[in-house]
């Protein structure tokens, strides 16, 4: 999902705005382009297709002496992945200076502000709706960058993340968001503005994280250029759009440049898949208190008698973070005795919900900037209920609109296909059930269990994490089947919903998840010879159950893989395939049965010769309604 970086300071802008894509390809793209600012103006390159296309461009690009500079990784709403379309985009003012503009979002109104621009005498070379705000900073214009990028958005109806420079202010960078992220990094001389901590990790762990409807003015050059003396200056200011100044703390970021490079390993998700049993680590340090029989999550002391008292509890979400708030729904109302449900965020935001006294929200995002979940709190806080926040990313906008939180921990994630954020998430969800059940009706024997059984679930995770070969050969007996299914029933059931995602998004082969129960009542229909049915089955009170599904699969030729508790041989005369986890209390086993089916998934992504870590049409964060 599109990605900002820019650069004012003392060093060469070019090659830092390339690292700040390369760094941020990640989170999916289908354009990119950059501009720098030269003593003979700016010079803009634009390209399709991978950031590496964009170099090979620029390297004609006569800019090496511009220290200020913008890029972006677009993915296209408004007009066609063309050259044309990339960002940035360019206007000029009416003396004669050009302006270029990188946005990330949705300009709603670009229609009426366009028609309006075009009565003007703009003229447009593009279909984009950001090249209707480039152009309108430029009408807008009157020798100020800052105060003209001001009014523009005071116009503007819809989201964004933008940055701005102009031919006439050769030393500053103008920045903005509403709705989508923006972060400035405070360095040494320099300011460096992304809209992902990771393309600023490698220059300073100082940020500035801009709130909705903020501006940033940033200028560094030589004092003459700004009056405040001294060989060298660097200043910064943030405004409202209305340009009410406001203070921002600078904050620290809570991960390490080598958190976000492959470190060996061939792919990001292979690499995430096996930090799974360390994320554990980290997610559970500190927050299991064996002496005392009690989970600790600081985030939430201040709120605990409203988290005991709740008459009920709203999680929402989308995707991964989806099925582990199905999980969370289980465990609240299985071990916390809440009522509780989980919902789609981009449905609940939208469906006039009923939010009554003592109701509580839980906003599940690895990312923190997921525009639906987002929104989903916001209406849900408006709405008179406790908003809770289970995060990834450290100092995300989720996170701070929420009233409280607990952070996952697991560390940047960087394959589109969420692995450890999704067992980080249905860990978190479990520490919080305990937290509340502790303070309700589970006995300390109870707790006591649980808190030992999460404590072993990294070495648990390390054993499972061992049959990686294995799954793979049993992946490749078929990867050549182009629709799946996966059942499970009970807590098992969201972790095969999981599973049928994991496939779905990275091998692009056509995967159901859904209650095994329910198969019965019609996709039964679709098995035949081979067809690979996966059962996340591992021992439990459903078991008998769900060997009954299994036998009703083969009694119609399908291919049986499932995820069983090791030591259960029964289940290897009727499943073609086995993969196996530990023995653990139910509540906890989708964190261990989802590891399997995350392997599986990559095995088949790499057998069908797919991006693993940037799959087709997606976006690792999806900021865009
Ligand atoms: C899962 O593998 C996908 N990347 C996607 O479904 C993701 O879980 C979803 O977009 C939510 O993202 P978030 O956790 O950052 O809010
Ligand atoms: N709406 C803009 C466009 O279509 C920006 C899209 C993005 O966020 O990358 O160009």
């Amino acid at each position: 999902m599109c990605g900002i970086v820019a650069y004012v300071g003392n060093r060469q802008a070019t090659p830092l705005l390339l690292e700040g894509l390369k760094r941020l390809e990640y989170r999916g793209y289908d354009s990119a382009g950059l501009a720098v600012m030269t003593p003979d103006g700016l010079k803009i390159a634009r390209s399709v297709g991978r950031v590496s296309v964009l170099e090979t461009m620029v390297e004609n690009m006569d800019a090496a002496d511009g220290t200020l500079g913008l890029a972006h990784t677009r993915w296209a709403t408004h007009g066609a992945p063309t050259e044309y379309n990339a960002h940035p985009h360019t206007g000029m003012t009416r003396s004669g200076h050009r302006v270029a503009v990188v946005h990330n979002g949705t300009i709603e109104n670009y229609a009426t502000l366009k028609k309006y621009l075009t009565e003007k005498g703009q003229v447009f070379d593009s279909e984009t709706d950001t090249e209707v705000l480039a152009k309108l900073i430029c009408e807008l214009y009157q020798g100020d960058l800052e105060k003209a990028v001001q009014a523009a958005l005071r116009e503007v109806n819809g989201t964004y993340g933008i940055a701005a420079i102009c031919e006439n202010e050769p030393h500053t960078l103008v920045c903005a968001r509403k709705g989508a992220p923006l972060i400035i990094g405070v360095a040494d001389k320099s300011y460096v503005v992304a809209s992902d901590a990771a393309a600023i990790i490698s220059h300073t762990s100082q940020v500035i994280s801009l709130d909705d409807h903020q501006v940033a003015k940033l200028c560094a050059g030589p004092e003459d250029r700004l009056g405040d003396g001294g060989p060298w200056s660097v200043q910064f200011k943030t405004t409202t759009i209305d340009n009410i100044p406001v203070t921002q703390e600078v904050t620290r970021l809570d991960f390490e440049l080598e958190q976000i490079e492959l470190s060996g390993f061939k792919h990001f998700m292979h690499k995430e898949i096996f930090e799974q049993p360390d994320a554990l680590r980290n997610c559970l340090r500190g927050r299991l208190d064996h002496r005392d029989c009690r989970v600790v999550l600081g985030g939430l002391s201040r709120y605990s008698r409203e988290l005991v008292r709740a008459k009920r509890f709203i999680l929402t979400a989308q995707g991964t973070a989806y099925h582990a708030g199905l999980i969370g729904e289980y465990l609240l109302e299985d071990l916390a005795k809440i009522p509780a449900r989980c919902e789609y965020a981009s449905e609940f935001r939208y469906r006039n919900p009923i939010i009554e006294p003592d109701t509580v929200a839980i906003a599940i995002s690895q990312s923190g900037e997921t525009a639906d979940p987002l929104a989903a709190l916001r209406e849900a806080r408006d709405r008179g209920a406790l908003a809770i926040g289970a995060v990834n990313a450290v100092g995300s906008t989720i996170a701070r609109e929420t009233d409280a939180g607990v952070y996952l921990h697991v560390g940047p994630e960087i394959g589109v296909a969420s692995t450890k954020a999704f067992l980080g998430q249905v860990t978190v969800l479990t520490l919080i059930t305990l937290y509340i059940g502790k303070r309700r009706f589970l006995s300390d024997e109870v707790v006591r269990t649980y808190l030992r059984e999460l404590e072993r679930l990294p070495n648990y995770a390390e054993r499972v994490l061992e049959q990686f070969d294995s799954i793979g050969k049993a992946t490749e007996r078929c990867v050549d089947r182009d629709n799946w299914l996966f059942l499970g029933r009970g807590y098992n059931y969201p972790t095969a919903l999981e599973g049928a995602l994991k496939l779905k998004e990275i091998s692009y082969i056509h995967a159901e998840g859904m209650p095994a129960a329910e198969m019965k009542h019609g996709p039964i229909a679709l098995i035949d010879k081979g067809m690979p049915v996966v059962f996340v089955a591992p021992q439990g009170s459903q078991y008998d159950k769900v060997m009954i599904n299994i036998e009703e699969i083969r009694a119609r030729g399908g291919r049986v893989l499932a995820v069983a508790t090791e030591g259960d041989q029964a289940i290897s005369n009727y499943a073609d395939e086995v993969f196996y986890i530990p023995s653990v209390p139910e509540p906890l086993q989708p964190i261990l049965s989802v590891i399997p089916l995350q392997i599986l998934a990559y095995h088949a992504a790499l057998l069908r010769g797919h991006d693993v870590d940037k799959p087709r049409n997606l976006a690792k964060s999806v900021t865009v309604e």
